[in-house]
């Protein structure tokens, strides 16, 4: 079925937070394609979830060169369903891709140097059929590489035409302000930082959250559910359809269990405020306004719809943020 946008999209409800000192604004939950879109997921889920999502709103979707499986897949996947769906909507559109992991042998197939990541986002444009993706990330720091040559590779890529803006993901505090002070004086100013972010992950809070709000960068917090931990998928054990349970998934089993007590916990604190433990988990990250956006996956509409009517209640009671925070640190 041919498929033509919701004329009421932008009139549900999505709200959207400025990225740091950018003209660019974002929605309060984007999607990501790292899991759930890859050549071992059904095409037809995908695509319905992507149709879903823009017509609610939300106008941002995340890849990376290796999401799959097999890496690369969830790239070609987006591209058929870009090609089929969302053409005509090519400029409310936020498409971000990243290169830092392993894409293919040899010593220029990962990391951070200018060869690696110019010759992946040609790679990235011609698997998603885009003339250009809007944010182009530096996957993750670089040890072996000087931090000079790989924000230079990132400002050639937006000054090429083939990223529109530069970002960052998994950097700490430090290499941020680095690299932020890198770009500026190249011109390309870091528009956003992509870390890991959640009840269950927080080293954001100790100096990378204040380092991106001084650098007028933007914070998109990725996995913001622990990839369903925080959430009523484990709450019972391990259902047979979820990602613990895939052999290719990045959850083992074995990072669930010593979670399951503290999820049910918080799933209490989040029926007394009338949420799912999902939609507590995003409003829990998203009352702080230094974060942009969360970035959450998922492997159904249904669980799309279910998150994205976390933004009705993002208010917390003091009384509520202690008992959480008490959960947390037990
Ligand atoms: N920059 C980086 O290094 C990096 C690394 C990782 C991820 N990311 C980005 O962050 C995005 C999100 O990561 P993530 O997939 O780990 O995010 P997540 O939102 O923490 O976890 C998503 C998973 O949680 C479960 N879930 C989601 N909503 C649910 C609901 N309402 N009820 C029950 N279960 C629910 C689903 O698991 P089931 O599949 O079991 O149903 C879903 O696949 C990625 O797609 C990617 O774009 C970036």
């Amino acid at each position: 079925m041919s498929y033509s946008a919701d004329n009421e999209r932008y009139s549900k409800g999505a709200n959207y937070r400025r990225c740091g000192r950018s003209g660019i604004v974002l929605p309060e939950i984007s999607l990501g394609l790292w899991h759930n879109f890859g050549g071992v997921d059904r095409l037809e889920n995908g695509q319905a979830m992507l149709r879903y999502a823009f017509d609610q709103g939300m106008t941002h979707f995340d890849l990376a060169n290796n999401y799959g499986p097999p890496p690369g897949s969830a790239e070609e996947n987006f591209g058929v369903i870009f090609k089929k769906d969302f053409l005509p909507y090519r400029d409310e559109l936020i498409i971000s891709t990243k290169a830092g992991y392993l894409m293919w042998p040899g010593p220029y197939g990962e990391w951070g140097s200018r060869k690696y990541l110019l010759a992946s986002l040609d790679q990235s444009l011609k698997r998603m059929g885009l003339d250009y993706v809007d944010i182009f990330y530096s996957h993750r720091p670089d040890p072996n590489t000087p931090l000079e040559e790989t924000m230079m590779a990132l400002d050639h890529a937006v000054r090429s035409g083939k990223a529109l803006y530069a970002g960052i993901s998994n950097y700490p505090a430090e290499l941020t302000k680095k690299a932020s002070a890198i770009l500026k004086d190249l011109g390309t100013p870091c528009l956003i930082h992509q870390p890991k972010y959640s009840m269950l992950e927080r080293w954001v809070e100790k100096g990378l959250l204040e380092t991106a709000a001084e650098e007028g960068i933007g914070v998109i917090a990725f996995s913001p559910l622990a990839q369903g931990l925080l959430t009523d998928r484990y709450l019972d054990g391990i259902p047979e359809d979820s990602r613990a349970a895939k052999s290719w998934g990045y959850l083992r089993e074995d990072q669930v269990l010593p979670t399951i007590e503290k999820a049910r916990k918080l799933n209490m604190i989040a029926q007394e405020r009338g949420q799912s433990l999902a939609q507590m988990a995003i409003a829990w990250l998203l009352k702080d306004q230094r974060v942009t956006s969360v970035l959450i996956g998922a492997s159904s509409v249904e669980q799309l719809s279910d998150n994205l009517a976390a933004t009705k209640n993002l208010s917390f009671s003091d009384a509520e943020l202690a008992k959480i925070e008490s959960i947390l640190q037990d």
